[in-house]
């Protein structure tokens, strides 16, 4: 009589199990929200598209948003009618349509300025009273010292083979913010790969004249020009490669040096991409905790 007892007792108890495990999944709407500095730039497109495609590949179920943290970029491509919302108004507006559980994913490459102020829109949206159940943030491209060397080993093999007399040089946006540091990090696993590679920055501490001296004593000809961002936006088309005569395809010219402009954006190089991606999938097993 007691075992017919607990058989009863142990199916209720599954099918309590069941259906309440059934209702929270129900009540749970999970969404994506993708941050970047944001591009006027045609050619920008295409790597947020690329971006776009790897996230809704990773996350077949999960609707995804996009928001762009640079207000003079939003400014302007509002004149040309493209209306891009600024992270704190997309989470607002996902707040408003009933999702319960969001990722904000930093499409950013080091966790400088923009990262720390997407932390703290994220730290006040996780405080918020009526707001969102679980909401957790993505890092950067360029997070932990794995990464860093990560991104060389997936960057390496789709660069163009480079013979003796060739460099690559990669134009990092760089910062007065601490994480400036990345890219002497970056430098020095570019260098560990091949004595070819090069980076300096427009923004931060590592400058151009600083790199001059290795790429005379490798008697280095031709320099192929890439930007380390996102994108291949202003930065890429005017201080890289532009007509200026300060850009660094100017400069370089002027030294002696062949430069071939090697305009690809990271988000545009599916191997990089998916760093970014998998950082979003460990921030999204962070909505678990
Ligand atoms: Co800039």
């Amino acid at each position: 009589m007691s075992y017919y007892f607990s058989f009863i007792f142990s199916l209720f108890f599954l099918f309590f199990s069941l259906f309440s495990g059934q209702t929270l999944a129900q009540t749970a709407k999970q969404g994506i929200l993708l941050v970047t500095f944001g591009s006027s730039y045609q050619q920008a497109e295409k790597a947020y598209e690329l971006i776009d495609q790897k996230v809704k590949k990773a996350f077949p179920r999960t609707p995804v948003y996009w928001a762009y943290t640079s207000k003079k970029i939003r400014n302007k491509l509002a004149k040309e009618g493209k209306q891009i919302d600024s992270p704190p108004l997309a989470l607002a507006k996902m707040l408003e349509q009933g999702f319960s559980e969001v990722v904000v994913q930093s499409l950013h490459v080091i966790p400088g300025e923009e990262f720390d102020y997407l932390k703290q829109i994220v730290n006040r949206f996780a405080h918020l009273p009526k707001g969102f159940k679980k909401i957790s943030l993505g890092k950067p491209l360029l997070y932990s010292s794995k990464d860093v060397k990560e991104v060389v080993k997936k960057l390496y093999p789709v660069l163009p083979k480079l013979n003796k007399e060739e460099a690559f040089l990669f134009m990092g946006h760089g910062t007065e913010h601490p994480a400036d540091v990345y890219y002497a990090g970056l430098n020095y696993w570019l260098q560990n790969k091949d004595k070819r590679l090069f980076l300096a920055t427009v923004e931060g501490s590592i400058e151009l004249e600083d790199i001059l001296p290795d790429l005379r004593k490798n008697k280095i000809k031709r320099i192929y020009l890439m930007p380390f961002m996102s994108v291949a936006g202003d930065h890429a088309h005017n201080d890289l490669a532009g007509k200026e005569e300060d850009s660094w395809a100017s400069t370089l010219t002027k030294l002696g040096f062949e430069c071939v402009p090697y305009l690809k954006g990271l988000g545009e190089i599916e191997s990089v991409v998916d760093i970014w991606v998998k950082h979003l999938q460990q921030a999204y097993k962070e909505l678990d905790n």
